[in-house]
């Protein structure tokens, strides 16, 4: 199949990107640096700069990636809006580029986060949980709706509600391991916020999963079906590495060092990927534990 990716050379469309060329389709990434992100990417991915670039290529499978990062510095309003517009706007350009070239791909598949939930204590958090408060649910939420507006040209749209997603290296862990390391590492705030947390593997999988099922689409949470608290995670993570586990930071210290930002910390939910379950997708890490023994024994 034709595959088009924005955001094909992060952390996550990178091992996309790659377990797709595998499976044999023909994968096209929209980036803004094609040399560096070539430098990553097979051979076989045909990068270029625009989506412009991109004219006659006929994308079967449409999959939304795109995103400044959002952990990597303060929530100032400048920030925000390049959070805002890294996603939503380029969100739009997409669906725009495919209504001007009369294209309708049969699967249009984009991300989102479960910070679109905002924060609850420890009750289930399904798909059917409304939206919640903060900068992230809004930030979410607009992007959502940007991407649900390919429903009139895609027969399978799917949002991703994606969880803190595990692998190294990069994403999350490459901040969190080297603490624990040290044993320095420990909870935040009072650890009692849940951690959605899913293998990059799965990720990979599901997105497979829901191309090559069209039935299935709609919005997925897409994270194992054994979230846990910060503390655990901490636990986890400092037996996985044999390290002792000292630190707590407190909520007042995170509060102060990363201002709004803090809320990725100190706030989270106790999400279920109850849809993708029920589709029949299996994981092939529902534990914490067994994602870190792949991750650090491999
Ligand atoms: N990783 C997680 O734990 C996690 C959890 C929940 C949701 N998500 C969401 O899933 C998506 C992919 O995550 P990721 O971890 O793979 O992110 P990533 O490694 O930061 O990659 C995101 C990609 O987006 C592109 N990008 C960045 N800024 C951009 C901008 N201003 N305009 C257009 N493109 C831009 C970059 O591609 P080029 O530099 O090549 O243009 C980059 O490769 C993101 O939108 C993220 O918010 C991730």
């Amino acid at each position: 199949m034709n595959i088009l990716i924005t955001g094909g050379s992060g952390f996550i469309g990178g091992a996309v990107s790659r377990a797709l060329v595998a499976d044999g389709h023909h994968v096209g990434v929209v980036s803004r640096h094609p040399v560096r992100a070539s430098r990553k990417l097979p051979d076989a991915v045909d990068v270029r700069q625009s989506l412009a670039l991109f004219n006659g290529f006929e994308p079967e499978v449409v999959i939304n990636l795109a995103g400044e990062p959002i952990a990597n510095r303060r929530w100032s309003q400048a920030r925000k809006a390049k959070l805002i517009n890294s996603r939503v706007e380029t969100t739009e350009q997409l669906v725009d580029w495919l209504r001007q070239q009369g294209l309708r791909p049969g699967v249009f598949i984009s991300a989102s986060a479960v910070g679109y939930y905002g924060h609850h204590d420890s009750e289930k958090v399904t798909e059917d949980t409304p939206k919640g408060e903060g900068f992230s649910s809004d930030l979410c939420a607009a992007w959502e709706t940007a991407a649900l507006k390919a429903s009139s040209l895609c027969d399978a749209v799917s949002i991703l509600r994606i969880g803190l997603v595990l692998d190294q290296p990069g994403g999350l862990l490459d901040r969190y391991v080297p603490p624990f390391k040290l044993g320095l590492g420990g909870r935040f705030g009072s650890g009692e916020q849940f951690m959605p947390w899913v293998h990059r593997r799965d990720v990979v999988r599901i997105i497979q999963f829901l191309m090559n099922s069209p039935e299935h689409h709609g919005v997925f949470n897409v994270s194992a079906p054994s979230p846990v608290t910060n503390a655990a995670f901490a636990t986890a993570l400092a037996q996985t590495l044999n390290r002792p586990q000292c630190l707590h930071v407190p909520a007042v210290v995170l509060k102060g060092a990363f201002g709004e930002m803090s809320e990725l910390m100190l706030e989270g939910a106790n999400m279920v990927p109850k849809r993708l379950l029920d589709a029949g997708f299996e994981f092939e890490f529902p534990t914490v534990t067994e994602a870190f023994s792949e991750i650090f024994d491999r």
